[in-house]
């Protein structure tokens, strides 16, 4: 029995060590070296190889080395086969830290003092503070829910939306998102990239934000309708925009989001997942499983996460 890893070769020589120390008895294999391919039972990827039948034959878990799956081909995976999200506590408070950092820099203004500042103009406004500021967070599972708990004791306003419903202490969770919308001031989106949810952030969906209001997207940029965007964003409709992700990651030389005042771009670096706290998951999930209990993660292939 072998576990293989087939992502960032440099994460995984961390993968490796940790491995050797808290496993010594489960082979662990660096893609491309895999061992005797019969025997590996556990697979973590970004990617796994195009036929895993014909590369892995008795492969029992596929885990995604990150939070989404959006990348992998979940229709033409082996039926059968398990197939894990990440969820560990590095990945989760990187998100944290991104999410407070970029709603804390769009509720104090930052980007318009940044536009002032290249003006040369001292041009101060009234400061409104977090009590009278309203967040909304698109997506409650874990991710969604600890941003939420994040930003509780400074204040805000919280809303959330979510495909099924769940009870949040100090956050008025909304069934329809077009009750959730008029309510939001800085809009987070932290949703799946799923066939319901692709350009979910779009023309009309802006468009029911009032007027000034902001968006932060650390989803994935097939969620977002560039041109509504930067229509919304040109009318003066919305304020501006913190972006984590694109499509296609790197965004294009000359694309309009590289220049605009108003949008605040970063390469896709909200959160990552941590070697260290990672494979403490995995490992986990690894008892669990020969325990024959639920893993936890596990994506319902149907709704595509
Ligand atoms: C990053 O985007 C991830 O899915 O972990």
């Amino acid at each position: 029995m072998s576990f293989v890893y087939k992502a960032d070769p440099a994460r995984g020589l961390i993968w490796q060590r940790a491995f050797a120390e808290r496993r010594p008895d489960l082979p662990f294999h660096l893609w491309p070296e895999t061992g005797d391919p019969a025997k590996v039972r556990f697979l973590c990827a970004w990617m796994p190889p195009e036929d895993i039948p014909g590369t892995f034959p008795n492969l029992e878990i596929l885990f995604s080395v990150g939070a989404g799956v959006d990348q992998l081909p979940l229709d033409s995976l082996p039926p059968g086969l398990p197939v894990v999200r990440m969820i560990e506590d590095g990945l989760t408070q990187g998100m944290v830290e991104y999410c407070l950092a970029a709603v804390l820099a769009l509720h104090r203004d930052l980007p318009l003092y940044r536009q002032r500042q290249a003006a040369g103009l001292w041009q101060p406004e009234p400061v409104r503070l977090a009590r009278g500021r309203s967040v909304g967070v698109m997506g409650l599972g874990v991710l969604g829910q600890a941003v939420l708990a994040a930003l509780r004791p400074l204040g805000f306003r919280l809303h959330g939306w979510n495909r099924s419903p769940r009870a949040i202490e100090g956050v008025t969770v909304h069934r329809r998102l077009d009750d959730m919308l008029p309510e939001v001031e800085i809009l987070v989106c932290l949703l799946p990239l799923t066939e319901a949810t692709r350009g979910i952030l779009d023309a009309r969906l802006l468009a029911r934000l009032p007027p000034g209001a902001c968006l932060v997207n650390t989803g994935r940029g097939g969620h977002l309708v560039e041109a509504d965007l930067l229509a919304a964003l040109d009318s003066g409709h919305l304020a501006a925009a913190v972006l984590d992700v694109a499509e296609p990651e790197p965004l294009p030389p000359g694309h309009p989001f590289w220049t605009h005042p108003r949008i605040w771009l970063t390469p896709h670096i909200a959160s990552m997942t941590q070697p260290e706290t990672a494979v403490e998951a995995v490992l986990a999930n690894l008892e669990r499983h020969a325990r024959g209990e639920a893993l936890l993660g596990l994506v319902e292939r149907g709704r595509g996460y």
